[in-house]
This record gives structure tokens, C-alpha cells and sequence, in this order.
């Protein structure tokens, strides 16, 4: 079964026998990064034996076709086209993904995408901090386990049964990141300040982001909600600095979105420009 996600039979470790990761059928772990590891912390302390995989260790058992765990992969937006490349598609519907970005149309061949299921992260981890901002979501086949899992382990997790919800939940946690990185990067200030100084471009960047990426899902998100839900899940990252890291999965995606759709997207653009990316290209 596609949402099997191991249990405590299934760690050897928990009756005194060696901790051996072979002796494991837990989910995969892909990619045990910031967010990876902390996903894996959960489902250890769940129970359910969990299987890293890092670049170099790790990748013959999570390609194996007759393994049913689900393989949650969690390295960059930049990283995964490679990593999903590497799955045949019959265990396309066996991936996690945990992507901060908008991922459709980058990754694999038209279509495929939808076989996977995903993962939206309500936690910020870097280095030694980590707050969770609110339960991370999770859509699709394989999600429903392993959100329920990660709760157990005590990480704030819920299944979104609903696809027109979860499309709705997915543009606003990739506007929330259209606002907390390259708009701080380029005007060089932290979140607190950004919020502060740069009022009116942060509602106009919400607004046009809300516009241009709920013609692109087909939702209706507006920038009321979105600032309401920026507001509510950024009070304790006013240090955050921002950064141009995956724009083409980020504010790229958004100007993107706005040229096809026929939205325009003027503060988008210039701030993609200040950072040295075409929008037209993006
Ligand atoms: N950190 C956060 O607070 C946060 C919050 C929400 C969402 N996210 C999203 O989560 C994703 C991961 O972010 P992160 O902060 O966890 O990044 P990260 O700390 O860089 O972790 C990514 C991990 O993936 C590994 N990796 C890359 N390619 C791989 C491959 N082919 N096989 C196995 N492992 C591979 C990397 O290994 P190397 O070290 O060798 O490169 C690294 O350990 C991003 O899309 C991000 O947007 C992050």
C-alpha cells in the first residue's frame, strides 16, 4: 500500500536487536537536510524506523520498486528535478514532496507531477532555530500515514483531503515566500524592517502574486488572506534576511504565471531585475 509507513515492529532497534538502517522499512528520508532531518527526528520518534538516503548512501533501496514506504524527498527545489529523474513512474506515486516553491511545469514531464503527493512545511529550521509557524500540510495518496506519523512524533502535521483546498493552501505558502526572500534581499533589510519601511510594496507584491498564482492554480486566494496569513505565522522571524535562492520556483514562477495569464506583475519584475534575473526568462 502506497501510504504504508512502517510501524514499531518494523524497527528492529526497539528490542535491543543492532540499529541497522537494512533492518528498516520506514519512510524514506531524501535529502536529510534542515527540513529533512527534522522530519526524520519525527518519524523516529514515531516509530516508524526511517530511512535516510543522502547522495551518496542510500539510493538503492529507495529505488527499489517492490519497497511500499513512501519516500519523502526533501532536498532543494534545485536538486529535485535530478532526484525525481531518478524514479521510474511507477513510484512516482510513492514521493512526498516537500518544496517550499511552485513546482508545476518545472519538474518531470507534463502530468507527471500529479502522481506525486506534497508536502507543504509550516516550520522554519535553520541551524539551531526551529519554529513551527503552523501545522505543515500534506496532499495526496501517500500523505495521509505520514502526516498522521509526524504528529505522533510530534511535529505539527494534517492531511488536506480536499485537492481545490490544498491549491488554495499551496499559493498561499508560495506567496508567503515571494514576500520572505527576494523583496529582503534586494532592498538589503530584515523581515521586521521590511514589514515596517516597505508597507505599500509588500501589500502591492501580495496583491499581484495572489492574482497572478490564483489564475495559474485556478483558486481564489486574495491578499487580505495572504497578508492575515503572513502576519499570523512570521512573528517570531523578524530577523530573516531573505535571499534569491530558487527564483524560478519562487517570484519567478509569479512572473511567469502573470505573463500567461495576462496579470501584470510590475513589482515582481523589478524586483527581479534588481536581482539580476529576467523576469521574461524566469
Ligand atoms: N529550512 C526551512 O526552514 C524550510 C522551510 C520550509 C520549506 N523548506 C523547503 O525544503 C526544501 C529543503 O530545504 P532545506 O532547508 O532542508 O535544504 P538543505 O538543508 O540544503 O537540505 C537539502 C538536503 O538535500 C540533500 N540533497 C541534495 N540532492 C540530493 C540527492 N540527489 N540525493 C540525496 N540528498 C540530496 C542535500 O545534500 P548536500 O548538503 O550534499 O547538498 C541536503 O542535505 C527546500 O525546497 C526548501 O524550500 C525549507
Amino acid at each position: 500500500m502506497n501510504g504504508a509507513v512502517g510501524g514499531r515492529d518494523a524497527d528492529p532497534g526497539r528490542n535491543g536487536a543492532a540499529q541497522r538502517p537494512a533492518g528498516r522499512r520506514g519512510p524514506f528520508v531524501i535529502g536529510p537536510g534542515e527540513v529533512g532531518r527534522r522530519l526524520a527526528a519525527a518519524l523516529e520518534a514515531a516509530g516508524t524506523g526511517p530511512r535516510l538516503v543522502r547522495r551518496d548512501a542510500g539510493w538503492e533501496a529507495a529505488l527499489d520498486p517492490l519497497d511500499p514506504a513512501p519516500r519523502i524527498v526533501a532536498v532543494r527545489e534545485e536538486d529535485l528535478g535530478e532526484a525525481w529523474a531518478r524514479f521510474d513512474a511507477p513510484l512516482h506515486g510513492r514521493l512526498v514532496l516537500v518544496q517550499n516553491g511552485f513546482l508545476e511545469g518545472r519538474i518531470g514531464a507534463p502530468g507527471e507531477l500529479a502522481e506525486a503527493s506534497r508536502g507543504l512545511i509550516w516550520f522554519t529550521a535553520k541551524g539551531g532555530f526551529f519554529r513551527e509557524l503552523m501545522p505543515s500540510l500534506f496532499f495526496g495518496r501517500a500523505a495521509g500515514a505520514l502526516a498522521a506519523a509526524l504528529a505522533r512524533g510530534g511535529l505539527a502535521a494534517r492531511l488536506v483531503p480536499d485537492a481545490v483546498e490544498f491549491r488554495r493552501e499551496l499559493v498561499l505558502k508560495g506567496v508567503w515566500n515571494a514576500l520572505v526572500g527576494l523583496p529582503l534581499a534586494v532592498h538589503g533589510v530584515d523581515l521586521a524592517t521590511y514589514r515596517s519601511a516597505f508597507a505599500a510594496e509588500l501589500a502591492e507584491l501580495a496583491d499581484e502574486s495572489c492574482r497572478a498564482a490564483s489564475a495559474e492554480y485556478g483558486v481564489a486566494v486574495d491578499a487580505d488572506e495572504a497578508l492575515a496569513r503572513f502576519a499570523a505565522t512570521t512573528g517570531e522571524l523578524g530577523w530573516v534576511r531573505g535571499g534569491t535562492r530558487a527564483l524560478p520556483f519562487r517570484n519567478g514562477a509569479i512572473a511567469r504565471f502573470g505573463r500567461r495569464h495576462g496579470v501584470p506583475t510590475p513589482v515582481t519584475d523589478r524586483l527581479l531585475r534588481a536581482a539580476g534575473c529576467a523576469p521574461e526568462a524566469a
